[in-house]
């Protein structure tokens, strides 16, 4: 089993300093914006971005045989890049827990939980402002040049997600164009800018971003997966998606194997499942008894693969083997 720790190791330390540089930079005047930004700041999550991001500036700049294993490999421009991805991606938790109605985030109470919709909308803009002028005081625009479309990709995922619940009508392709922009583009642009900090060429920059992207595909599906797992340890309320109205692949590999009959029934309960927590346990028993969850991990291992296929192209060193960690810690992971 792969953990996230040992995935860690080939940049121990800088994750350490990339605390500390994420830390001095965010504070914030007043308050119940200084409580909320302590609250979001103090439960950092897995750090994927981050993590990606310095592994990709790592592959692209190896070691030397007489470094210091243990020395910091990042330099400042690579902990900025991480630092714009991670905080993009925190301000848009805040958001979907709002949108979601989700009471728990990392193991916590949200927080729309702990002070509201309306504060948590603020607080979400809050870090999203502040993430923009730290990239513009720092004057490397060819890192923020891309934060404006990571950002909108992403916002379309989440409205298109939207439209499509309020519908009932996600099919297997809408599916994969939300995860697309919702999640897989900013894993693209984790990857990317990695290379990028380090002055990596177009080609290793381009095939560092389809890595991402990839990976996040199938980080995605995990998600997902992870949602119909009520045993799952990811801090995060199960079922959340069935409430909302989702169709993941777990239940569009079911729908795609049932009849009309059947297909109008399980839509059904959907429709239900928002009011209705015994129509989230016969959608749960449902895609169980059919497999929903090992068939969307048949496609989501796909995507692993064409991840893995990426990285081939670059040479063996502890950072492409700690990022082939990472795809399989993807399909391992339960949190
Ligand atoms: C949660 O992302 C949202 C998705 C894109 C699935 P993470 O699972 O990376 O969240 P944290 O940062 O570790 O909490
Ligand atoms: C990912 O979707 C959310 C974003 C990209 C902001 P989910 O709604 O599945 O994420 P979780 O499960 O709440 O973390
Ligand atoms: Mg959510
Ligand atoms: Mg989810």
């Amino acid at each position: 089993m792969v953990t996230i720790d040992s995935i860690r190791k080939p940049i121990l330390s800088d994750l350490a300093a990339f605390d500390e540089f994420v830390g001095d930079n965010f504070s914030a005047e007043g308050d119940l914006l200084q409580e909320m930004l302590s609250h979001v700041l103090s439960s950092r999550g897995k750090g994927i971005r981050p993590i990606l991001t310095m592994l990709s500036a790592a592959i692209n700049s190896p070691r030397t045989e007489t470094d210091d294993p243990a020395a910091r490999r990042c330099s400042k421009r690579t902990y900025l890049a991480a630092m714009l991805v991670e905080m993009i991606h925190t301000a848009s938790l805040i958001h979907d827990d709002v949108l979601d109605a989700a009471d728990m985030r990392r193991g916590r109470p949200s927080v729309n939980a702990l002070w509201q919709s309306n504060n948590a909308v603020i607080l979400g803009d809050y870090i999203l402002a502040r993430t923009l002028s730290i990239g513009m005081s720092s004057a490397q625009y060819d890192l923020i040049s891309y934060l404006g479309s990571a950002m909108a990709t992403l916002c379309e995922g989440e409205v298109l997600q939207n439209q499509h619940a309020a519908r009932l009508d996600t099919s297997r392709e809408d599916y994969f164009d939300i995860i697309y922009r919702k999640t897989a583009s900013l894993l693209g642009v984790s990857a990317s800018l990695g290379a990028l900090s380090v002055g990596a060429d177009r080609e290793a920059r381009d095939r560092m971003q389809k890595f991402g992207e990839a990976l996040g595909m199938a980080f995605q599906i995990q998600d997902d997966i992870l949602d119909y797992r009520r045993t799952a340890h990811t801090g995060k309320p199960s079922n959340n998606d069935l409430r909302e109205r989702k169709i993941t692949l777990p239940l569009i590999e079911v729908l795609d194997r049932s009849d009309e009959k059947r297909r109008v029934e399980l839509l059904g309960l959907l429709g239900r499942c928002h009011e209705d927590e015994s129509a989230v346990d016969a959608l749960q028993a449902a895609v169980d008894e059919a497999a929903g969850a090992a068939l969307a991990a048949e496609t989501m291992k796909r995507y692993l693969e064409r991840a893995m296929h990426h990285l081939s192209k670059f040479p063996a060193s502890d950072a492409r083997a700690a990022l082939l960690d990472l795809c399989r810690y993807v399909a391992e992971r339960d949190s």
